[in-house]
C-alpha cells in the first residue's frame, strides 16, 4: 500500500545539509501495525514526518520514493495533497490531548476535520462525526460531541484526537508516540482500539514509541532504527524474542520488562550519535561490544537472514550486522561464546539485498 524505497532526509546544520537517514526501504501494508522502536534521537518522527509531507524547514528529502498506491507523493502536485495529507494518510502527534482546540466543542473539531478535506452536508456530517466517535469506543457520542475538552477525561480526549483522524478513514493512521503520556489503563484502551482499526478496518498504523512493551503488545513487524539507520526490522516474535542485531538485543536489555526479576538492567554505555554523524562503518560500532575493525570501516548492508520456515507469507527478517547474534537451537542466545569470530555463525545467514 505505501511503499517506501531508498528514503534518505538532510538536515540543514552548520551552513550545510548533512545526511540525517539513510536510505530506508520498507513497506506498509493495510491491516497492519508496523512499530518503530529506537532510543530517542534516532530519527523516528523525522521519518514520519516525512511520510506526511511535514517535514520542519531545516530538513528535506534528499533522495527515494513514497508511494501511495503507486502513486508517488514526492512529486505530488499541491492541489493534490488535500486528497492524501490528513486524509489518507493521518497523523497523531506526540501528546494529543494538546493538539484539541480548547475553546471548541468536540462536535466542532470532528466537523471541521472532516469538512477540510470532504464537501458533505452538515447534517451527514453530523452523522460521520457521531460514528467516528463511537468507533473510537466513546460509550455517549451525543454528549461527548457537545463537550468542550476540558469537559471530558484525559483518555476521552485521547479517543477524541483518534477520531478526528480516523473520521476520513485512512488508509494508514501514523501514531508518534501517542500513547506515551497516558495511564497503563488507558494506554491499554487506546491500544485495543488501535488493534480494532487496523483489524476490523483494515487499517495500516506506524506507531511509533520509546514504549517496548506497547509495541510489542500491538505491532505485527517492528523496524528498529539508530542513528537515522534502520537496523533490524521483522515480525513482531522475531525481532523481540530473538533478535539478530545487538543493538536491538542491547535495547531489550535495558527494558525492564525484558529482563527478568532480580537482573539488573543492562543500559547501553554512551549516548546516540548525533543523526548527522554518518561514520563509515556501521553506526551503532562505537557502542557495540562485539564490534570488529571491520564493524568501523565497512556499512554493514541490510540482509535477510536464512529461516528455516518455508512459509510463503512469511515476514522477512532483515539485519545490518556484519555478526549478528546467534541462537542455539532452544532459542538461546550463543554470541557471546561464540562471536564474532565463529565462522559457522555467520555461514548460517544469506548475505543477499532485504527484498522488503
Ligand atoms: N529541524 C531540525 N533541525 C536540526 N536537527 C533536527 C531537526 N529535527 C530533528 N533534528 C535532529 O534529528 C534527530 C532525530 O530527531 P527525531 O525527532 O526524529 O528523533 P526521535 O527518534 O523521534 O526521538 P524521540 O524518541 O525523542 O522523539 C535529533 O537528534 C534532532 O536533534
Ligand atoms: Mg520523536
Amino acid at each position: 500500500m505505501l511503499e517506501i524505497q531508498d528514503l534518505s532526509l538532510e538536515l540543514y546544520v552548520d551552513k550545510t545539509w548533512k545526511p540525517a537517514l539513510r536510505p530506508l526501504t520498507f513497506r506498509l501494508e493495510p491491516g497492519e501495525i508496523t512499530g518503530i522502536i529506537g532510543e530517542s534521537g534516532s530519527g523516528k518522527s523525522l521519518l514520519a514526518k516525512a511520510l506526511m509531507n511535514i517535514l520542519p524547514a531545516r530538513a528535506r528529502v534528499a533522495s527515494g520514493s513514497i508511494r501511495l498506491h503507486g502513486t508517488e507523493l514526492l512529486s505530488l502536485p499541491r492541489h493534490r495533497f488535500r486528497s492524501v495529507y490528513g486524509r489518507q494518510l493521518a497523523y497523531i502527534f506526540q501528546n494529543p490531548a494538546g493538539a484539541l482546540n480548547p475553546l471548541m466543542r468536540i462536535g466542532d473539531q470532528l466537523l471541521d476535520a472532516l469538512l477540510a478535506h470532504e464537501e458533505v452536508p452538515r447534517k451527514e456530517a453530523v452523522r460521520r462525526a457521531l460514528k467516528a466517535l463511537d468507533e473510537v469506543g466513546i460509550s455517549d457520542p451525543e454528549r461527548v460531541f457537545r463537550a468542550y475538552p476540558h469537559e471530558i477525561s484525559g483518555g476521552m480526549k485521547q479517543r477524541a484526537v483518534i477520531a478526528c483522524a480516523v473520521i476520513h478513514e485512512p488508509d494508514l493512521l501514523i501514531a508518534d508516540e501517542a500513547t506515551t503520556a497516558l495511564d497503563a489503563t488507558i494506554r491499554k484502551q487506546i491500544l485495543d482500539l488501535f488493534l480494532v482499526l487496523s483489524k476490523k478496518k483494515r487499517m495500516s498504523i506506524l506507531y511509533i514509541s520509546h514504549d517496548i512493551a506497547a509495541v510489542q503488545y500491538v505491532a505485527d513487524k517492528i523496524m528498529v532504527l539508530y542513528g537515522g539507520m534502520l537496523l533490524e526490522t521483522g515480525a513482531r516474535g522475531d525481532v523481540l524474542d530473538r533478535p539478530l542485531h545487538p543493538y536491538t538485543a542491547d535495547l531489550l536489555q535495558a527494558v525492564p520488562y525484558h529482563v527478568k526479576p532480580g537482573t539488573k538492567l543492562a543500559g547501553i554505555p554512551g549516548n546516540v550519535p548525533p543523526i548527522t554523524a554518518k561514520p563509515p562503518g556501521c553506526i551503532y560500532a562505537p557502542r557495540c561490544g562485539y564490534a570488529t575493525e571491520r564493524c568501523k570501516e565497512d556499512l554493514p548492508p541490510m540482509v535477510v537472514a536464512e529461516d528455516p520456515s518455508t512459509a510463503a507469507d512469511k515476514i522477512p527478517h532483515t539485519h545490518a550486522c556484519f555478526h549478528p547474534l546467534l541462537r542455539d537451537s532452544l532459542g538461546k542466545e550463543t554470541h557471546l561464546n561464540t562471536h564474532p569470530s565463529s565462522p559457522e555463525g555467520r555461514e548460517r545467514y544469506v548475505q543477499q539485498p532485504a527484498a522488503h
